[in-house]
């Protein structure tokens, strides 16, 4: 993990996957981790979101939501109010403007859930979930020319496919970037059905984005 961090703040995103059985003490690695970079002063210019999945089931896109919930600092008793506000004035501090900005607002604030759903109603799902991918990606692009960037997932076994499927497609393109990923899962849990996460699993740490 040290030196994955390392090699990501170079430039070369770097995916991390801790996993082992309930209880072995893989949040707590995580934690301590980044406790211990946090006092050595390593996090001052790193943006850190972080997403715990629950075993109670996960909306679609829930992981990228707590991503930036913790971002734009949302929170759950937000009124949509002030949740559009919040979104509206950290969508504007990363800079960009025109359609391309207000597309990705409007499907921010869905994906987040502040956004009427029937705005999109027209819309074909697969052409929503690529509008979706693309919407997200171009944020995570834009807070990278800001820095450094570290994303964990928690109980990856439990998020929901099309977050698995979004991070997966996301790392596929970020590979240059200075981006790690860390994710905990319990060894033995995932069913063979989740492709992607199944193949997120399987190879443990990987010093390349080819997991
Ligand atoms: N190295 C350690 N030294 C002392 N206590 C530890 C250590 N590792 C884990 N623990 C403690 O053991 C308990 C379980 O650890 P943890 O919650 O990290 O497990 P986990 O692998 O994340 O489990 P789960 O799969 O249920 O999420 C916690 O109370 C944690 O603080
Ligand atoms: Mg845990």
């Amino acid at each position: 993990m040290v030196a994955a961090f390392d090699e990501a703040l170079h430039g070369q995103a770097r995916v991390v996957s801790v996993t082992g059985e309930a209880g072995v003490g893989k949040s707590r690695l995580l934690e301590e981790w980044l406790a211990a970079l946090e006092a050595s002063g390593r996090l001052a210019s790193v943006s850190v979101r972080r997403a715990v999945c629950s075993s109670l089931g996960e909306q679609p896109y829930a992981v990228f939501a707590a991503f930036f919930r913790e971002a734009y600092g949302v929170a759950s008793a937000d009124s949509l109010e002030v949740a559009r506000a919040k979104l509206a004035s950290g969508l504007a501090a990363l800079g960009g403007e025109g359609e391309e900005t207000a597309t990705i607002a409007s499907l921010l604030g869905y994906v987040l859930g502040v956004e009427a759903a029937d705005r999109f109603r027209h819309v074909e799902p697969e052409q929503l979930k690529r509008q979706i991918f693309l919407a997200m990606r171009r944020l995570i692009e834009r807070r990278l020319q800001q820095g450094p960037l570290v994303l964990t997932v928690e109980n990856l076994q439990w998020a929901d496919a099309a977050s698995a499927e979004l991070l997966q497609s996301m790392l596929d393109r970020l590979v240059d970037q200075p981006l790690m990923l860390v994710v905990t899962a319990r060894s033995g849990a995932v069913s063979a059905a989740c492709t992607s996460r199944g193949r997120m699993l399987s190879s443990g740490y990987t010093s390349g984005m080819a997991w």
